[in-house]
């Protein structure tokens, strides 16, 4: 069963969503620890996530994030930023579940194409002939696995502090909302 109060909070959603800068203002702003699944591969591995997919294959990338979602679970006071796709293995999902409350950042697909520049960066869009096709094929195809979520957030029309005080009241809300 899930802790009625549960210790960390962890943002999922589409890249460009604003996962890594709201989770970097929220940790700073409660003093707790941000924490950036995708660095966080880079780091274990030695190279940037696009190199990673180029040299070693999404797969290898995959079970590194899992790995690393899976040792988040026994840490308190927490700000994860996930990565875009973490969501799709429902084994990440039931990971996060155990120990987090879990926001969904989304965003419209022309926001979402212009603050994921340079792309080059981004391997899922970069390889795609048309970046602005493939964010509306995944975003499509993710639907299910992003409904995971307890909450939900769209940041397309808010600035960074709006976005933050918005999820401090969703937070807040939501933890008033549970028995104990
Ligand atoms: C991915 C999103 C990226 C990163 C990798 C794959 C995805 O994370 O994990 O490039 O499949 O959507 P961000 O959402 O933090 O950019």
């Amino acid at each position: 069963m899930r802790e009625h109060v549960l210790p960390n909070v962890a943002l999922i959603g589409f890249m460009g969503t604003g996962k890594s800068l709201l989770g970097q203002m929220l940790a700073q702003r409660w003093g707790w620890q941000f924490v950036d699944t995708d660095a966080m591969v880079e780091e274990r591995v030695g190279c940037s996530v696009a190199q990673i997919f180029e040299r070693l294959g999404e797969p290898f990338f995959r079970q590194m994030e899992t790995e690393i979602l899976h040792k988040l679970e026994t840490q308190r006071q927490l700000v994860i930023a996930t990565g875009g796709g973490a969501p799709t293995r429902t084994e990440n999902v039931q990971s996060l579940r155990r120990h987090a409350v879990i926001l969904l950042l989304s965003a419209e697909p022309e926001v979402i194409l212009q603050r994921v520049q340079p792309i080059a960066s981004r391997p899922k869009l970069a390889s795609a002939p048309d970046p602005m096709a493939e964010i509306r094929r995944l975003l499509k195809e993710r639907e299910q696995a992003y409904s995971c979520a307890d909450l939900h957030l769209n940041t397309s029309r808010l600035s960074p502090e709006q976005a933050v005080a918005r999820i401090e009241e969703l937070v807040k809300q939501w933890k008033a909302t549970r028995p104990f």
